[in-house]
């Protein structure tokens, strides 16, 4: 448990007796000692009483000997308190015997839908895709390790009108031999070389069109080539996953085709509710709250004046599949920001139909835009989006030789090992770092150097940790008494027992840029203890115990960095 709640739990009671009713005692970090509780000033306007002597007075009641070394009023009537150096060893060393680190499973499940990375098939998965791919693993990780039941689903676009085309583009350059092309990562081309055919030319636009009629009545023929390009642009994601080291398998794919037979139903369910209306032909859900700029009520198509459905359609099916079917009361959507308002008419829509009722919600988890270094969306030389393998090789590259100027004693197997890791790290870092309601500029100078807040900088943390074990030719002893008396190894000490608070508060929010922070100070703590500190040279009991800070810092490093996908390399 972290400090702050220990605290604030041996402070609520005193303040309750002389408030006469409970009172929040907001405990926090400050300069002066190592917490502080402002709680008494509030609560003395209220009583019409000095506050240090509301202060002086709780400070009698409370409970705090175990705890802390000092408790005293200061100025016009704080609470600082000192905890005791025991106190602060005990629970750090709770922490180094337990292998969940001081974060217990949560007492109640959840099951948990995530939906994210969702490239479409026969296209080329852009670097769009991969904020949704590393924040979407990054949340099922988290939310995984606390205990929910988790359940991957990859919305990947595979059914619509471009179909059509696609199919007749893939039967003009051979069928079936084709496609295995397109597992090869050659989606760009064979996307565009259909696009232009279909601009060209009249006569290949009307086999489209009768292709598309096709595939939606089930021929078989067509859904055999439909199938074709599926599998194989499945296969080449699958390729970018693994390069990308994210959890998704074969079994997440849950495409828009998955929800064809609900799309009908749904349709019907709204209908008999009485919130389908007819707009221009098509046949819509007006949701409350979702008004355009003149004011009037935006329209959800549902189902199109053709007759056939689209995306908000899919959308609403995959929502009752999900809470109903799947009985998840969880639903995350980790898609960029131009989405915000077909979510929020698709929830609103859902709310209206009974789908989504609590304790079920759904949450957008939005982001913004990579930019390049002129601050504009990130393009390739061409102008064209930038490929994301082409993104990846690119880091790979880089960490690579770095890794190899740094430390000439590496092995071309082991270089290549932890370019690869660093460098996707550095990739993933730089993403998860960064505010997710915001752009950000990709900076590979930046996200690769080993100096501020990196991948680079905590793996190394990390490996130089797992170097003083390998020089120590011993194993951790993580139930070695822990003492503290340096302030550098008590600095350390209260960034560590900060981890399961950090953690929390981050399976709520899914704000990851704060557990990156929280490693990040844990990483710089860790510097100014190893600097100050001997540990090798130490003796005797300083010795062991510094050795079990190490150990736990070391793991907790490697534990917060595993939730966000990243590795944690033995050398580098
Ligand atoms: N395939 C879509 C795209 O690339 C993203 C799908 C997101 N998920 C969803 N349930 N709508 O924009």
């Amino acid at each position: 448990m972290d400090l702050e709640k220990l605290l604030a739990d041996r402070l609520t009671p005193a303040f309750a007796t002389v408030a006469g009713g409970p009172v929040d005692p907001v405990v926090r970090r400050s300069q002066r000692a190592d917490f502080q509780s402002d709680a008494a000033l509030a609560l003395a306007r209220r009583l019409g009483r000095p506050p240090r002597a509301i202060a002086a007075e709780v400070l009698d009641l409370a409970e705090l000997a175990d705890l802390c070394s000092a408790a005293e009023v200061s100025g016009p009537g704080f609470l600082n308190l000192t905890v005791a150096d025991e106190a602060l060893g005990g629970l750090v060393s709770a922490l180094a015997t337990d292998p969940r680190l001081g974060v217990p499973p949560v007492t109640e499940p959840e099951t948990v839908v995530v939906d994210y990375s969702a490239p479409n098939v026969a296209k080329e998965m852009h670097v769009g895709h991969l904020r949704s791919t590393v924040i979407g693993d990054a949340a099922a990780r988290l939310l995984e390790w606390l205990g929910h039941r988790v359940l991957r689903a990859n919305h990947l676009g595979d059914w619509g009108t471009p179909f059509g085309m696609l199919i007749e583009h893939l039967v003009d350059l051979g069928g079936a031999e084709a496609a295995r092309e397109l597992s090869m990562g050659d989606l760009d081309s064979f996307y565009k070389a259909a696009r232009v055919a279909f601009d060209a030319d009249e006569a290949f636009r009307e086999r489209s069109r009768r292709r598309v009629v096709a595939l939606q009545s089930g021929d078989p023929a067509t859904l055999r080539l439909w199938r074709l390009l599926v599998e194989q642009s499945e296969r080449y994601f699958m390729t970018v996953y693994d390069l990308l080291d994210v959890t998704l398998t074969e079994r997440d794919f849950h495409g828009e085709s998955s929800y064809n037979d609900l799309l009908e139903p749904v349709a019907e369910e709204l209908d008999r509710l009485g919130l389908l209306r007819e707009s221009e032909g098509a046949a819509c859900v007006f949701p409350p709250g979702s008004v355009g700029r003149d004011g009037e009520p935006l329209p959800l198509i549902v189902r199109k004046s053709d007759g056939g459905y689209g995306y908000p359609a899919t959308d609403l099916a995959a929502i009752r599949h999900r809470t109903g079917t799947l009985a998840a009361t969880r639903l995350l959507y980790v898609v960029g920001l131009p989405q915000r308002r077909h979510f929020e008419m698709v929830y609103a829509a859902a709310t209206q139909a009974g789908w989504l009722a609590p304790p079920a919600r759904a949450e957008h988890v939005g982001f913004g835009s990579i930019l390049g270094p002129d601050g504009r969306m990130l393009r390739s030389r061409a102008g064209g989006s930038v490929k994301l393998v082409g993104l990846l090789e690119e880091a790979i590259v880089r960490a690579t030789a770095l890794a190899r100027d740094r430390n000439p004693d590496l092995g071309e197997v082991e270089a290549a090992e932890v370019g690869r890791t660093v460098g996707i790290g550095a990739i993933k870092y730089a993403d998860l770092s960064s505010d997710r309601h915001k752009d950000y500029v990709l900076d590979w100078e930046r996200m690769l150097s080993l100096d501020g807040n990196t991948a680079p900088y905590l793996q190394y943390a990390y490996s130089r940790i797992r170097s003083i074990f390998r020089r120590a030719g011993m194993a951790a002893r993580p139930e070695a008494a822990i003492s503290l008396a340096d302030p550098a190894e008590r600095a350390l000490a209260f960034e560590l027992v900060g981890f399961g608070t950090v953690v929390g508060e981050v399976a709520d929010s899914l704000e990851f840029h704060h557990l990156t922070g929280y490693l990040y100070r844990l990483a710089v703590a860790f510097s100014a203890f190893y600097e100050r500190c001997p540990v090798l040279r130490a003796d005797g009991p300083v010795r062991e115990s510094r050795l079990a800070l190490c150990d736990v810092t070391a793991r907790v490093l490697r534990q917060g960095l595993y939730l966000l996908g990243i590795r944690t390399p033995e050398r580098m």
